[in-house]
């Protein structure tokens, strides 16, 4: 049987990380492609010889183009500007919408048949361009962010219990931006509910710290992180190339669940070989169900700029 072939759209920082991931799994081919003259095909040329260190070895291709990366299984989009200091993510709506929409283009007429992930912010508003410009069915069109989110949350439950990451299970739901939804009805730390071993306060710190965990790296580094957002578009990666059948939360298609009608939004799905193969419903508090009815209306409101 013929290798799996992922292509990452966009090598900055995020296109990166996520091919070195998938990469070092070793289980599909690899095609990195940017505008950048030289970018792709130095950051694949360095991946594959940190390969011949750690002992993998996909095929791995940087290109300026889509011919490389004709029929491609899954193609992650992370092309786009990132975030400065000060920059919400939805101030990016507008230079990044053009940005997805050409790539969404180039992406359909060189791999009809694949799974597109979208990283690129605003990460919900993004989801529609590609939906739009693509045409493909819900299942094959969908974002990453609530990994990214997840993963922010469950580092915090973690520190703050002295306990590993391993046994935190946590989901945050919603859009990607500062009225994300962690939902702490939901949350465990090796089975017992987060509400029985930390106090309310410090549960509120943490989901708060956890909705501005984006702007917390911004305003670090500089610009927006990379090495988490590129690990959870890998994960979402391998769920659906090696069909695992994985719940992660993922922004996908409502139309009705949650009782969210025509937007994609952050909630559990599973994921395989078809991409989102199921929306899993979680029964929220009636605090948790207001929470994401007001990251809907804000998702919403940056659609509503879209042209596309
Ligand atoms: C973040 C960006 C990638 O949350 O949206 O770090």
């Amino acid at each position: 049987m013929a290798r799996a072939k992922v292509t990452v759209v966009g090598a900055g920082n995020v296109g990166a990380t996520c091919a070195q991931v998938l990469a070092a799994r070793d289980y599909a081919d690899v095609v990195l492609v940017d505008i950048k003259e030289g970018l792709p095909q130095g950051k694949a040329l360095d991946i594959a010889q940190m390969g011949a260190v750690l002992g993998f070895e996909p095929a791995l291709v940087g290109s300026n183009g889509y011919d490389e990366t004709a029929g491609s299984d899954v193609v992650v989009v992370t092309a786009g500007l990132p975030r400065s200091p000060g920059m919400s993510r939805d101030d990016l709506v507008t230079t990044n919408e053009k940005i997805v929409k050409d790539v969404t283009q180039a992406v359909v007429a060189a791999s009809p048949d694949a799974v597109l992930v979208v990283v690129s912010n605003p990460l919900d508003a993004m989801c529609h361009v590609a939906k739009n410009v693509s045409g493909w069915p819900k299942e094959r069109v969908f974002g990453m962010a609530g990994i990214l989110d997840t993963a922010r949350f469950a580092t915090f439950i973690a520190w703050e219990t002295g306990s590993s990451v391993k046994d935190v299970t946590a989901t945050v739901l919603g859009g990607h931006g500062d009225q994300m939804v962690p939902v702490v009805s939901a949350t465990t730390v090796g089975g017992v509910p987060l509400r029985k071993l930390v106090p309310a306060g410090r549960i509120a710190a943490m989901v708060e710290r956890t909705a501005k965990g984006g702007g917390e790296i911004v305003n670090l580094l500089g610009t927006s992180a990379w090495y988490a957002p590129g690990a959870a578009a890998a994960q979402m990666v391998d769920a659906i190339v090696l069909d695992e059948k994985r719940v992660l939360p993922c922004t996908a298609y409502l139309e009705g669940e949650y009782g969210i009608e025509g937007l994609y939004m952050g909630v559990p799905v599973k994921l395989g070989a078809g991409g989102v193969e199921q929306v899993i419903e979680l029964q929220l508090g009636d605090e948790e169900r207001k929470a994401l009815e007001d990251s809907a209306a804000a998702v919403r409101e940056v659609v509503s700029v879209l042209s596309t």
